[in-house]
């Protein structure tokens, strides 16, 4: 079982999600004789985990449970050990259309950072495409290479230990898409086109500052880029809830009003003992978080053409 490929049952040597709840989940290596700490909890991976299929709701030692899912790339994202800031699905989605890519694509991309994007594009691509991925800072390039074996999608993946802005991505005429998320990505616009296939392409920067942009779509409209387009993604999250609201009764209430005294329709007391009698309704209600993720980054696309 891989990243890419979905097994129906927990193996030894999995990466598994232990879902507690939507804020509260972490990965796990899953191994004969291991053993997971949950608030609800031991896991013992050889009984509770191994063999079980994925998506199972799981007992652990205290008597609260946990699901065990699948490590899809969106959930990695959500769980990765943080070495850089990260790119998120919502920008993710973003990138993977307007790049065009599909099973078969060739990608080139820096830096991989924690490597949250280069797992959505090697599922993306699978099982035929690659992607080329550089990083400078020898630490993160190493852990990357390391986590792409264990997740065993390294032969989708060639990680590359170098500047990209002085030693490109080692590549050329072979790519259908380049991605940068790096501070100056103008300084490698000159290897992105290169390592674009001859016929033409699509590359995509990630920048959290205007400055950032103006001189990227400059040096994109240099190296003879078309369709420069500029965009920032938002998301907007609605919660659901349950709402209780009592409904007075208006033709009981009008035949009580009737009845009573003067002195009774004025007083507080008889209002509240009239309200049990009201109605209750429940309806579902989305209202949208009073808080949410502002501003990420602006993706600048464009297209290298023959022409
Ligand atoms: C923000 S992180 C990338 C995060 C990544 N997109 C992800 O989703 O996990 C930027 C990375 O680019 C690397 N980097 C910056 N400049 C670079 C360069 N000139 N060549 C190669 N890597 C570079 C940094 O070391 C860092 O790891």
């Amino acid at each position: 079982m891989s990243f890419i490929e979905y097994g129906d049952t927990i193996k030894e040597g999995d990466t598994a999600v232990v879902f507690l709840g939507h804020e509260s989940m972490f990965p796990v290596k899953v191994q004969n004789g291991g053993k997971t700490q949950t608030k609800y909890g031991v896991i013992r991976h050889s009984t509770d985990l191994i063999g079980k299929p994925y998506g199972s709701k799981v007992t652990c030692s205290k008597g609260g449970w946990v699901y065990i899912l699948h490590p899809t790339p969106e959930l990695w994202t959500l769980n990765l050990p943080h070495r850089t800031q990260i790119l998120y699905s919502t920008d993710i989605s973003l990138i993977t259309m307007m790049l065009e890519l599909k099973p078969g694509s060739i990608v080139c991309e820096s830096g991989t950072g924690s490597g949250s994007l280069s797992h959505a594009i090697i599922r993306t691509i699978a099982p035929t495409g690659h992607l080329y991925t550089v990083e400078f800072h020898q630490q993160r390039a190493e852990k990357a290479i390391e986590e792409f074996r264990e997740h065993k999608v390294d032969h989708l993946v060639t990680v590359k230990n170098q500047d990209v802005c002085k030693n490109g991505f080692g590549v050329t005429d072979v790519a259908d898409a380049v991605f940068l998320d790096i501070p100056s990505p103008w300084e490698a616009i000159g290897h992105a086109k290169s390592a674009l296939k001859h016929e033409g392409g699509r590359i995509c920067s990630f920048s959290p500052c205007i400055e950032q942009v103006q001189r990227t779509c400059l040096a994109l409209e240099e190296h003879g880029f078309t369709e420069i387009n500029t965009s920032e993604i938002l998301l907007r999250v609605y919660n659901v809830r349950t709402i209780s609201l009592q409904i007075p009764d208006l033709g009981k209430a009008a035949e009580d009003n009737a009845s009573a005294t003067a002195f009774d329709r004025g007083s507080p007391s008889n209002q509240d003992a009239a309200s049990p009698q009201a109605g209750t309704v429940q309806f579902k209600s989305s209202v949208p978080l009073r808080e949410m993720v502002g501003h990420t980054g602006y993706l600048t696309f464009a297209t290298k053409s023959l022409f």
